[in-house]
């Protein structure tokens, strides 16, 4: 019984993490788009680094990094405003979303 159990919460952690989230993705990323472009090649007001290309890692430490004022060049408060209200799960499929480009 308890195998059985646990073999579900398995399952179910599985069918999650294998989710595509790519939707979610493009709904999160709208907004960024108007700064960096549609597919993240720009350099966003000029003064970004173009982060198409970027491994999901780095992204995801950058835009962490921007909502605990770690990271960032002169221009950190612009994207502090954008990254503000993402929880940990849409900092994830973000970056997930921005590294398929
Ligand atoms: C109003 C314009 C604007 C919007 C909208 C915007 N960004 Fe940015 N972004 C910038 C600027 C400017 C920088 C460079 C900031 C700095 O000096 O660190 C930047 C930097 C970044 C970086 C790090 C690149 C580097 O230069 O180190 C990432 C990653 C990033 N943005 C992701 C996003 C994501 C994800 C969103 C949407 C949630 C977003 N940005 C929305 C302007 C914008």
């Amino acid at each position: 019984m308890q195998e059985s159990v646990e073999k579900s919460v398995e399952e179910a952690k599985q069918l999650v993490a294998t989710e595509d989230n790519s939707a979610k993705g493009a709904q999160l990323y709208a907004k960024c788009a108007a700064c960096h472009g549609k597919n993240a090649e720009k350099k966003a007001l000029n003064a970004s680094q173009i982060i198409q290309g970027w491994s999901k890692e780095k992204i995801a430490d950058a835009i962490r990094g921007y909502k605990n004022s770690t990271y960032g060049g002169a221009m950190k408060a612009v994207m502090i405003g954008q990254v503000a209200t993402l929880s940990d799960e849409d900092v994830e499929i973000l970056a997930e979303y921005i590294s398929n480009f």
